[in-house]
């Protein structure tokens, strides 16, 4: 076993430094300010906030693993349900098929050094079933509750894998991301599914509380991958600072494990592309 996997399965995390340049870095942020000057606005929003995921049922949600869709911050609109600041800096996240829809994405999403490493962790066919990019603004980034990411991406068995790259520094006081070292071995919590009635709910398959105290912040530079076990717990705090925290993520499957038609995130399954 190679010491990058190696350290994968110990750890469920691995941090790989200068993993993206500047430029690219750079270049996927302009191409969200150019995405979001396209965004038509209906004035219905769509509010993603991960700590009241039943806020998270409507249709746009819903239908968004196709998309590239737009969700804002709640704390984006005035008590009159106007944007409170322009468009751009009340977007919490655009999702969740950017890295096949956006060709600038895509490049990143399947760069050569992606390719590298997704076979270095034996990887290479796994499928890319989702992408986010998050903004997590100055003052206004809200709160990613502490969650396991399988639990939004179920299989059977488990096999969801995270890659989350830091597209500008990212510390304590701007909200960076916190994990437990090891934390990934343990029992998948919880499933949000769709539901009968043509929402959403969590099936709870275990309700040990996750160990806060074990987790660590991972402060890291712009340019920036962390990976994710599916199983590690990890979440973020709110940016109450005056620097943006945006970050690119996109999530994997194993494309021998079964994909539940029950998840929340439904996509043409034969459309599924891998790293
Ligand atoms: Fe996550």
């Amino acid at each position: 076993m190679n010491k990058l996997l190696e350290k994968f399965e110990k750890d469920g995390f691995l941090i790989i430094e200068n993993f993206n340049s500047e430029i690219e870095c750079n270049n996927l942020m302009k191409r969200i300010t150019e995405l979001t000057k396209k965004f038509d606005f209906d004035g219905y929003p769509s509010i993603f906030q991960t700590s009241e995921q039943e806020r998270t049922s409507d249709d746009y949600f819903l239908n968004s693993g196709d998309k590239i869709s737009f969700f804002f911050e709640k704390d984006a609109f005035d008590s009159k349900g106007k944007l409170k600041n322009d468009i751009f800096n009340s977007l919490n996240k655009i999702g969740h098929a950017l890295h096949d829809l956006d060709p600038i994405f895509n490049e990143f999403s399947r760069s050569p050094q992606m390719k590298d490493l997704a076979k270095n962790l034996n990887l290479s066919d796994y499928l890319i079933i989702q992408s986010m990019h998050i903004f997590k603004h100055a003052r206004i980034g809200g709160v990613v509750d502490v969650h396991q990411d399988s639990t939004f991406l179920y299989t059977e068995p488990e096999s969801c894998v995270g890659f989350w790259f830091a597209l500008e520094d990212a510390t304590i006081e701007n909200g960076c991301m916190w994990a437990q070292p090891g934390g990934h071995r343990t029992n998948l919590r919880s499933w949000f599914h769709r539901s009968e009635n043509g929402g959403t709910e969590f099936h709870i398959f275990d309700t040990t509380p996750f160990d806060l105290e074990k987790m660590i912040p991972l402060e890291v530079k712009k340019g920036t991958c962390i990976v994710l076990d599916g199983l590690l717990p990890h979440y973020s705090l709110p940016n109450t600072s005056e620097k943006s925290r945006q970050a690119y993520t996109i999530h994997t499957i194993n494309p021998k494990a079964t994909y539940s038609k029950q998840n929340w995130l439904q996509r043409a399954r034969d459309g599924l592309l891998p790293i």
